[in-house]
């Protein structure tokens, strides 16, 4: 069909249509067969148009892990699957895939990005997008650009040469216009050289929209847009979320005062219509649901519609346990520590073995229908021969009730009774919370402001419990016969700090077996917009001495045939909204892994974090296993990895430093405001190879898996390098699956070297295959400034087909032009 012409609307009706209509939805106008569009967060499940307690949805393994298996066709499988999770609910388009890069490992929300490099990034990109929309579902890449860090997120301003910008940082964006031509794209909420992201002339108008010909829709970060005419002529086409945002009526004024173009108003609605016709919300059914079977509307959460995968259904459970699984990284493993043969006796070792760490924080959560634990993986694979130790506090702020623990004083579902009252004592809500909180003012549309959230939940264990409050305002605390008040202030005033990282306190209190705990407060204000942020209730039993815990691991260590400590990271330091400050494990975790190291026979590590971490105990132990946020079947897949049922197959996406600081680009603060990429496009394993940062603990690409490969005859196959081949050769005693990585080293020092193509081969044991590997010619060229225009780089330097740049197999010299 043809898209409606803009002109059929006036002015003002024109206008109404480029803000969002609600959190997560775009106006109908039926006048043009408009129906309501709906996106809904990603890029690891698709959440739905609520923050919490939503639909219950898959819960995906993580950005870093997926990508680990440098496998374009799981990319694509992902994309496809998310869009079966989208169809299932009505969504048109999921805010996915994060293609910002690692560039300081401090960064907060590297977990939900793929990559340190950006050829690697932008192809398995390209594939995930080309998975969603075959299947009807818009993809929408994002932050454009430059958005590397969560520091001062609203603030910054990053501060890239040109050449950077194009070569490293634009250029997942480039691939995944060229080659899937993703039909949305998000603008950041940062500066770029002065500029805010959502009024980016030069990188929407003149590159995206201009030199790549882009046809799709700008849409800002959610409440980035802080102007009318400058972000519209600027080139963003859709303000984020509405109703009420800087355009309206002051964009209308700007057209008749004759700053802005009306035909800059008829494109930005041309883009708006071209993605509701292609995700289906445009025609003689409007509103209809993206693909053929839209939910219905009284359906069920956890269930799904017409013939879609459930999110807890065999068939989708076995799908996240092997994207999980495939993508985990063998980072030592001496004396074949790992597999573990099954009758191995084992003690299953930490905090995170029985409370596993499956998704990052911020916009990416979902609520999934369940989460395996690594000791309840492990357990199902190997029964009595596990004995599982909690081990030693990993976090610093209190988190909402686990389900488990906390109750429904009424149901006895497992949550917490949520009860809202108006300032006149009113109940004008009342919600069951099963993640132990919820959203006030956000999700909700209550009949009148609310002035005091009552949460309840029975302790069905009782004992000596942390009982607490989550959320800004005035609390009283009670458990027992305790009582406790205190105040809690949010420390910039800021919605996304109430939303994403809300203040919590806690108290020390006994309570008896099935005895309910309550806590009242009374919200802080957050702004004009009234009282809004995540309000929970914090119930957990008490925490024992790090001595007392450490104890009981040594002994259970000494008493087993492998000691399987699990170690890691939580949404305190991946998380959108905030960055780290060290890449320590959190908390005594890392005397825990050297005193059971000691005690232990065989000690193998599971690492549970998406991005690098110190271990400064890895000489004393004999086997690390890299396992990302696994998703919803998490604790399958590190048995199924563990064990060998599945090949942890996993190549790192990027470099893990041996120390805080040594990284070729690592500060997040910006300085008077500005954050230089001053490293330019020596980020990660290029940087340190040009010596620009100490010699990595392990480098982008490293990953051992399980045999063991040689490789012979590698040859150019044209004189230019973009072609080579070479043979490898698995010389280990199972199957496995090797990815050869070819880098280019260019002769010019200013140049640094790059992953220039890979490919995958799975081979079994004793055999042999030829593999071919070609170049992407996007990576073989410079930005050149001064000319304004991209130049090839001469064929002068040498190729390097290698394991990480830690393990370089074959050189071919390049001689050519
Ligand atoms: C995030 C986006 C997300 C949006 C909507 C923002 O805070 O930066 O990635 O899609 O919220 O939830």
């Amino acid at each position: 069909m043809t898209t409606p012409h803009p002109a059929s609307l006036d002015l003002p009706g024109k206008v109404a249509l480029l803000t969002g209509a609600s959190m997560f939805t775009l106006r109908p106008e039926p006048s043009i067969g408009l129906g309501e569009l709906r996106m809904s967060d990603g890029p690891t499940g698709v959440r739905g148009m609520t923050f919490t307690g939503g639909r219950t949805v898959a819960l995906f393994p993580n950005a870093t892990l997926l990508a680990s298996s440098w496998n374009t066709g799981s990319a694509y499988e992902v994309g496809r699957m998310l869009a079966e999770e989208a169809v299932a609910q009505g969504v048109h388009v999921v805010l996915g895939p994060t293609i910002n890069l690692h560039r300081s490992p401090l960064g907060g929300r590297l977990f939900e990005a793929y990559s340190e490099d950006p050829l690697l990034s932008g192809v398995l990109a390209a594939a995930y997008v080309r998975g969603l929309q075959d299947h009807g579902v818009g993809a929408c890449l994002k932050h454009l650009v430059a958005n590397e860090s969560e520091t001062a997120r609203h603030t910054v301003d990053s501060v890239v040469d040109e050449a950077t910008l194009r070569e490293v940082y634009l250029l997942p964006f480039e691939i995944a216009v060229a080659d899937a031509d993703a039909w949305s794209i998000m603008a950041a909420y940062n500066r770029v050289n002065g500029v805010p992201a959502t009024e980016q002339h030069h990188v929407i108008n003149e590159i995206v929209k201009g030199e790549w010909g882009y046809r799709g829709l700008i849409v800002s970060d959610w409440w980035a847009t802080t102007s009318a005419a400058a972000a519209a002529n600027g080139g963003l086409d859709l303000v984020m979320p509405g109703p009420a945002g800087p355009w309206g009526a002051h964009l209308v004024a700007a057209v008749e005062a004759g700053e802005v173009d009306e035909a800059v108003i008829d494109d930005h609605v041309r883009r708006l219509l071209l993605l509701a016709e292609r995700v289906g919300a445009l025609g003689e059914r409007p509103g209809k649901s993206p693909g053929e079977q839209p939910r219905s509307p009284g359906e069920q959460p956890g269930k799904s519609s017409g013939e879609l995968p459930a999110p807890d259904s065999p068939v989708r459970r076995a799908q996240l346990t092997k994207l999980a699984a495939e993508g985990m990284t063998v980072l030592k493993n001496e004396q074949a520590t790992l597999p573990l043969a099954r009758g191995t006796t084992v003690a299953l070792i930490g905090r995170h073995a029985v409370d596993t760490i499956d998704m990052g924080g911020g916009s990416a959560q979902v609520n999934p229908p369940y989460q395996v634990s690594v000791a309840e993986g492990l357990t199902a694979l190997l029964g009595d021969a596990v004995t599982v130790v909690d081990g030693v506090e990993v976090r610093d702020r209190p988190v909402p009730a686990a389900p488990g623990f906390a109750v429904h004083p009424v149901t006895g579902e497992p949550g917490v009774q949520v009860m809202v009252y108006a300032e006149n004592g009113t109940l004008i809500d009342e919600r069951h919370a099963a993640s132990g909180a919820t959203m006030i003012g956000i999700d909700d549309d209550l009949p009148e402001p609310p002035h005091v959230v009552r949460l309840r939940a029975r302790l069905p264990e009782g004992g000596r419990v942390r009982v607490g409050g989550i959320g800004a305002g005035s609390w009283q605390v009670r458990a027992g016969d305790h009582v406790e008040r205190f105040e809690l202030a949010l420390s910039s005033g800021d919605v996304g700090e109430a939303v994403l990282r809300p203040p919590g306190a806690t108290t020390l209190a006994d309570v008896a077996p099935g005895d309910v705990v309550e806590a009242e407060v009374m919200p802080a204000s957050t702004g004009p917009r009234g009282k809004r942020g995540l309000y929970g209730l914090a119930a957990h039993p008490a925490p024992d001495d790090v001595e007392s815990v450490t104890a009981r691991a040594v002994s259970a260590a000494r008493a087993a045939d492998v000691a399987v400590v699990v170690v890691g990271l939580t949404e305190e330091q991946e998380t959108e909204s905030v960055d780290k400050t060290t890449l320590r494990l959190p908390g005594a975790q890392d005397d825990m892994v050297t005193a059971v190291a000691a005690a232990a026979r065989r000690t193998v590590v599971v690492v549970n974090a998406a991005t690098p971490i110190l271990m400064p105990w890895l000489d004393q132990v004999d086997a690390v296993l890299w396992a990302g946020l696994p998703g919803q079947e998490g604790g399958h897949a590190v048995a199924a990895a563990l064990l060998g049922d599945i090949e942890p197959a996993g190549r790192l996406v990027t470099t893990f430093p041996a120390a805080d600081g040594a990284a070729p680009a690592w500060s997040v603060t910006p300085e008077e405001g500005r954050l230089g990429y001053t490293e330019g496009a020596f980020v990660g394993y290029r940087g340190h190879e040009a010596g620009r940062a100490p010699q990595p603990a392990f480098w982008f690409g490293h990953g051992l898996g399980y045999t063991t490969w040689a490789y012979s005859d590698a040859v150019l196959l044209d004189e230019q390098g973009r072609r080579v081949a070479v043979t490898v050769t698995n010389t280990g005693g199972r199957s496995g699956r090797e990815v050869v990585q070819v880098y280019f080293r260019p002769d010019d020092p200013r140049q640094p070297v790059r992953l220039v193509g890979w490919q995958a081969a799975t081979v079994p044991s004793g055999e042999s295959a030829r593999v071919e590997v070609s170049a992407d010619p996007r990576v073989w060229r410079r930005w050149d400034d001064e000319r304004g225009t991209w130049e090839s780089l001469p064929a002068r330097g040498r190729i390097l087909l290698a394991r990480g740049l830690g393990d370089v197999r074959a050189t071919l010299e390049l001689t050519g032009r």
